[in-house]
């Protein structure tokens, strides 16, 4: 019977096998209760008392043995299936990648254009009242854009007349500058991107909230020229080193000279085409010399500094920038015009 042992002990130390077929015929040949082992065990009984200490030892070394060499091998066919189940030439699965809003990718380049040429980003609330708003800016107590027709009222100590007190949503980022020039001593040089409310009808064309962002500079001697040059500066950057700009004069209570400003026209290069109205130019943002007025309400000398201003929504930045026709789109978030967005940063 030792010799049986002692055979089987080789016999299944040098085992090995392919699948899990030949696997499980070791166990059955071995391990099962039928098996070759359990066979031994039985004849085990009949082992004269004076054997069954050495026979018994070299039995349990046996089982352990085929038990250990059980495991191993089906460790080894698992490791082997793991290896062969994968299948390097199949098409990965697609990532869905998302992107950022058209809004936010105009705003990131705006900031990125401006902070490139000494702009700080400044921020203030959207929460805002009358005299950050209108007063400090030089507005007129009568100026109609300071009516219910365009401004969200939040609180509104008279219905009649407008009081720097009253608490309302803010209609531009304009009133940022004044909080600024309110906390800082020129030099200034701050662009200030953020939303801002007025009671509109939702269109193609307009909407009840949007984003703009304010520009100001404040230092000695600014003048129109550096406004001009700063603006053609963004525009080229923006929209391209072939794009134009025109200053037209226009009319805003906080700056003196104002204008607007034009860029030519993307799509036709200035020659014409439905996008530009047949002129071969867009116009882009509002701009001028900061009113002594606003420099003096904010305690800032109008003697000894001046400045530029301008502000642009970034909405219409980006309907030139990418050709996009209809303010609406911009604020339902389909899935369908955002995935367009997904090459850009
Ligand atoms: N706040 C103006 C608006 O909402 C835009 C604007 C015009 C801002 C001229 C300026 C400026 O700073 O100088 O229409």
């Amino acid at each position: 019977m030792l010799q049986k042992i002692t055979d089987l002990l080789q016999e299944v130390s040098s085992i090995s096998v392919k699948n899990s077929e030949e696997l499980e015929l070791f166990r059955l040949k071995y391990l099962s209760k039928k098996g070759l082992i359990s066979d031994l065990f039985e004849d085990f009984k009949d082992v004269p008392g004076s054997q069954k200490k050495e026979i018994g030892q070299k039995l349990n070394l046996l089982k352990q043995s085929a038990l250990k060499k059980f495991n191993l091998l089906k460790t080894e066919l698992q490791n082997q299936d793991e290896k062969t189940d994968i299948d390097f030439s199949r098409p990965a699965f697609p990532y869905n990648l998302g992107s950022r809003h058209p809004i936010s990718i105009v705003r990131n380049e705006l900031i990125d254009i401006f902070t490139r040429i000494g702009f700080t980003v400044s921020e203030g609330p959207e929460i805002e009242d009358d005299d950050h708003v209108f007063t400090k800016l030089n507005f007129a107590p009568e100026h109609p854009a300071r009516d219910m027709q365009d401004t969200f009222y939040i609180s509104r100590l008279s219905l009649e007349d407008s009081n720097p007190e009253d608490i309302l949503l803010r209609t531009h980022t304009s009133s940022v500058q004044v909080r600024v020039m309110q906390n800082q001593k020129p030099p200034i040089r701050t662009i200030s991107p953020g939303r801002v409310f007025r009671n509109e009808a939702i269109s193609a064309r307009a909407h009840c909230i949007f984003h703009q962002i304010e520009g100001l500079y404040i230092d000695e001697n600014v003048s129109y020229a550096d406004l001009r040059q700063t603006l053609l500066f963004f525009a080229r950057e923006l929209f391209g080193k072939e794009t134009k700009i025109r200053l037209r004069p226009s009319y805003f209570p906080f700056t003196e000279p104002s204008a607007e400003m034009d860029v030519s026209c993307k799509i036709c290069g200035g020659k014409g085409c439905n996008v530009c109205k047949h002129t071969g130019w867009l116009e882009i943002l509002g701009c001028g010399m900061v009113h002594p007025n606003v420099l003096e309400a904010c305690n800032i000398d109008s003697k000894k500094y001046t400045g530029f201003a301008f502000g642009m929504g970034i909405e219409r930045a980006a309907m030139l920038k990418y050709g996009v026709n209809d303010l609406r789109l911009y604020f339902e978030n389909d899935l369908r015009f955002l995935d367009q967005f997904k090459s850009a940063f």
